[in-house]
């Protein structure tokens, strides 16, 4: 990839896949929502080797613009050849029990923006014949469990559209990278206990770029969770009914 869109670059996450492209000369147009933390990722990623850097501060949720948002990363780059999808919200699972707007956001954010920005993407990419989708979703999306199943919903309907999708283009030479982390120290998660399980933003970032370059399907990372969520997923649903998960 080196014209790439990241869409969410003030997450942790891509922040740090920023940087490593940054390191390859990459040519980047840089998504947030938070102006300030945008020019700070811009600004580092120019002085670490980026060809070029343009950023956008744009609300995500705002679906209305995601089209000129497209059109405007084509014109910045002279054209596209990678996609890094990283916004994203945990949300309050207690929140979302007791109120449909608290789910509505979860699922807004994670899910519907992602298909509207992908819908767009999608159609620019199988034009051109050519480029590679990477979208973090989650383990979360495996299985639906009491604790997060709303989030979980919304990175299982993304893995989903992102199987859908991936489907459709492979004919048109474009990758669609469905990475799945488990848990990643980054300030979604500053407020849960950490344990060993816990990975780093940057171990993500080189386990995502390197599936973007082997143009691979779906990826767990770190690659333990793949093992993790294959006994997760066998567990027969009259036991994990009973189970405090
Ligand atoms: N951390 C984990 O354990 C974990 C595990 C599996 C998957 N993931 C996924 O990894 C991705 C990156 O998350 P992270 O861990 O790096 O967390 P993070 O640092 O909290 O990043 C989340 C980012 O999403 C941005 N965002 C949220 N809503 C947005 C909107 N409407 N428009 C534009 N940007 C928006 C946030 O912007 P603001 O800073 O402006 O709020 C923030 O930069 C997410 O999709 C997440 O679901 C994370």
């Amino acid at each position: 990839m080196k014209k790439v869109l990241v869409l969410g670059a003030t997450s942790a996450i891509a922040q740090a896949t920023v940087r490593l492209l940054a390191a390859r000369g990459a040519s980047l147009y840089l998504v947030g929502r938070n102006a300030e933390n945008l020019d700070a990722v811009a600004k580092d990623a120019a002085t670490r080797g980026a060809a070029k850097v343009e950023s956008k501060a744009v609300d995500l949720n705002d679906f209305a613009v995601h089209e000129a948002l497209v059109d405007g990363a084509f014109q910045a780059l002279g054209g596209l050849d990678g996609v890094v999808l990283a916004h994203g919200v945990l949300g309050d699972q207690a929140e979302a029990q007791r109120s449909w707007t608290a789910t509505e956001a979860v699922l807004r954010t994670n899910f519907l923006s992602a298909a509207s920005l992908l819908t767009v993407l999608a159609n620019r990419f199988e034009a051109q014949k050519a480029g590679t989708l990477v979208v973090i979703s989650s383990v979360a999306g495996d299985r639906g469990r009491q604790s997060n199943y709303v989030y979980g919903t919304s990175k299982g309907a993304l893995t989903v559209f992102l199987q859908g999708l991936r489907n459709r283009l492979a004919k048109s030479n474009v990758a669609v990278v469905t990475v799945k982390p488990g848990f990643v120290d980054t300030p979604m998660t500053a407020h849960l206990p950490k344990n060993k399980l816990f990975a780093s933003p940057e171990k993500v970032a080189r386990g995502l770029l390197s599936a973007a370059d082997a143009r691979k399907n779906e990826v767990y990372v770190p690659s333990i969770w793949a093992i993790i969520m294959l006994i997760i997923k066998s567990i027969p649903e009259s036991v994990f009914k009973k189970l405090k998960l």
